[in-house]
C-alpha cells in the first residue's frame, strides 16, 4: 500500500481547490484555479464520458474546461436579487420581504447525454435549474412558472443529489434528493421528476406520477419537524445500479437525538433505494450503513464512488467484473455533521451484499416479522403484514410493507483509516486488473490506496 504519496501518478489528471476534487483524466497532473480563491468555490465537478470535457459547478458560476483543464467557458449564474424567506413561485406569489444580493450557491451538475445538455440547479429563488448547452454553456432554458420548478434554497453544496435515468424511446427521468430546510410543504425530500426535451415545456419537472393519493414523491411528515425542528436529510451520493437508484444521505438520528432539540445531536448515514419503474415510491426502503475498524464506529458518510472491480479484485471477492461495488468515506462517530472529526475510514461494499441485506429484509417483513421501522417517515409503530407473495432480487414493493427501514447497519471492508488531515473524497480506478483508491483530504492532499493489498 502506498499512502499520501507525492502527486506523480500516471493516468490521472486532479483539480485540487479548496477542499479536494479527483477525476480521471488522460495525462499527468495539471490543475485549475479560479482566480478569486474561495468566493468562486467550487462545488460541483462532471467529466463528460465521450470528449473528456469537465463541467464545474461553483458559486455564482459554470465553467467547462478542456480534457487538459484548459478554461473554455464562463456562464455567470449570481449573485442575485433574492430573498430565501420568499416563497415559490415568486411570479404567483409576491414577496413581503425585501430583496437582498444572494449568492446562487451550484448544488445540481448533472449531463443530460440524450439531450446534449447540462442541468445546473442552483440555491438562487428556492432552488430553480438552468438547461445550458454543452458546446457553449449557452442558456437553453430556465423553467421558473410552476411550483416543481422550485427544488429548494438550501446553500449548502454536497446535499442535493440527482441521478437521470434514460428511457429508451419513452420519457427520461431525472430523481432528486435535497434537503428542506424545514418547509415541507412546498419541497419533497425525494422525488422523481419528468425530464423533457423541449427546456420550454410546462411539465418539465412535473412529478412522473401523480394522483390524489399517492405521486412520486416523497416529504418529510410535519410531524416529524414539529418533534424535530431541525429534522433534514442530506443527499450525498447517488447511483444508478441494475433497475434501482440508491442515495446515501446523511439524516438526523431520532433514535439518539432528544426531540427538544436541546441537546447534542446525533446524525446516522443511510442507504436509500428506489425502483427506478416504481413511480408511486413503493418499493422505498431505507437502510444504516457504516463502517467499524477496531472497534470504532464510522458512521457520517463524507462521499462515495460507484465503480466495477478490477480482474483481481472481482476474483478477491468472489463476485463477477461486471458487478458494481461501492467506495466510501466515512467521518468518527455521529456527532457533528457540519464539522465532522477528521478521523475517517475508507471502505469497501458490493453491491450483491447490500442488495442481499435489503432483500432478506423485504423477505422476512413479507412473512409478518416485525415492524416497518421507519419513524423519521411513519411516526408510528407498523406491524409487518404477512403475505405470501414471493421476494426475490427484482421485487418492487406492494402498497403495503412500505416504506420500510432496516434494522441492522449495513457495514463495509474497512481498507485504510487516516487521522491527520480527514478524507472528503474518493474515486477508483482500474489500472491493470488492480483497483486504485484515490481519496481526497481536506488539506487538499491526495492518498492512493491499493485495495487488493489491502484486502489480504
Ligand atoms: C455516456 O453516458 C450516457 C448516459 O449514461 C450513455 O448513454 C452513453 O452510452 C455513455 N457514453 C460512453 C461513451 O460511455
Ligand atoms: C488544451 O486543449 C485546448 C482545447 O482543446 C487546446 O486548444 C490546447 O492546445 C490544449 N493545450 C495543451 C497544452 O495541450
Ligand atoms: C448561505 O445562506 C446563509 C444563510 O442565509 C448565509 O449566511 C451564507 O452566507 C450563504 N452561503 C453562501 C455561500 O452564500
Amino acid at each position: 500500500m502506498e499512502v499520501a504519496k507525492p502527486l506523480s501518478f500516471h493516468l490521472w489528471t486532479f483539480l485540487v481547490l479548496g477542499s479536494s476534487w479527483i477525476l480521471p483524466g488522460d495525462g499527468s497532473s495539471k490543475s485549475f484555479r479560479t482566480f478569486s480563491g474561495s468566493e468562486w468555490s467550487l462545488t460541483h465537478l462532471v467529466v463528460h464520458n465521450k470528449t473528456g470535457e469537465v463541467y464545474l459547478g461553483a458559486i455564482n458560476r459554470i465553467f467547462k474546461l478542456s480534457s487538459n483543464l484548459t478554461l473554455l467557458r464562463t456562464h455567470v449564474t449570481g449573485p442575485v436579487d433574492d430573498n430565501e424567506k420568499c416563497y415559490p413561485p415568486p411570479s404567483v406569489q409576491s414577496c413581503p420581504h425585501g430583496l437582498v444580493t444572494t449568492n446562487n450557491v451550484n448544488k445540481l451538475l448533472l449531463v443530460d447525454y440524450s439531450m446534449d445538455r447540462l442541468i445546473a440547479c442552483g440555491s438562487a429563488s428556492q432552488g430553480i435549474c438552468q438547461f445550458l448547452r454543452l458546446g457553449d454553456l449557452f442558456k437553453l432554458g430556465e423553467p421558473h412558472h410552476r411550483k416543481e420548478h422550485y427544488l429548494s434554497s438550501v446553500n449548502e453544496s454536497g446535499t442535493m443529489s440527482g441521478v437521470i435515468i434514460e428511457v429508451p424511446n419513452g420519457q427520461n427521468k431525472l430523481f432528486v434528493g435535497t434537503p428542506i430546510d424545514g418547509k415541507s410543504e412546498y419541497f419533497p425530500t425525494l422525488s422523481s421528476r419528468k425530464l423533457l426535451s423541449s427546456e420550454e415545456n410546462a411539465e418539465m419537472f412535473g412529478f412522473v406520477y401523480q394522483d390524489e393519493f399517492v405521486s412520486s414523491q416523497l416529504k418529510i411528515p410535519s410531524d416529524t419537524l414539529s418533534k424535530f425542528p431541525t429534522f433534514d436529510i442530506y443527499y450525498v451520493y447517488s447511483f444508478s445500479s441494475e433497475q434501482f437508484v440508491y442515495y446515501l444521505t446523511l439524516q438526523l438520528d431520532t433514535q439518539l437525538t432528544s426531540p427538544d432539540s436541546t441537546g447534542e445531536q446525533f446524525f446516522t448515514s443511510k442507504i436509500v433505494r428506489l425502483c427506478v419503474d416504481d413511480p408511486k415510491f413503493y418499493s422505498y426502503v431505507e437502510f444504516p450503513i457504516g463502517c467499524m475498524k477496531d472497534g470504532v464506529e464510522y458512521r457520517l458518510i463524507q462521499d462515495a464512488y460507484l465503480s466495477k472491480p478490477g480482474k483481481r479484485l472481482a476474483k478477491e471477492l468472489g463476485i463477477s467484473e461486471r458487478e458494481d461495488i461501492l467506495f466510501t468515506v466515512f467521518s468518527q462517530g455521529q456527532k457533528n455533521r457540519v464539522k465532522p472529526p477528521k478521523e475517517s475510514v475508507l471502505c469497501l461494499f458490493t453491491l450483491k451484499k447490500i442488495k442481499d441485506k435489503i432483500k432478506e429484509r423485504i423477505q422476512s417483513c413479507y412473512r409478518g416479522e416485525g415492524k416497518l421501522s421507519l419513524p423519521w417517515l411513519l411516526n408510528k409503530e407498523l406491524g409487518c403484514i404477512n403475505s405470501p407473495l414471493q421476494i426475490d432480487d427484482n421485487f418492487c414493493g406492494q402498497d403495503f410493507n412500505q416504506p420500510l427501514g432496516g434494522t441492522v447497519t449495513i457495514e463495509g471492508t474497512p481498507l485504510f483509516v487516516d487521522k491527520e488531515d480527514g478524507m472528503t473524497s474518493v474515486a477508483a480506478y482500474d489500472y491493470r486488473g488492480h483497483t486504485v483508491v484515490f481519496a481526497g483530504t481536506r488539506s487538499g492532499r491526495m492518498k492512493k490506496v491499493s485495495v487488493t493489498e489491502r484486502l489480504r
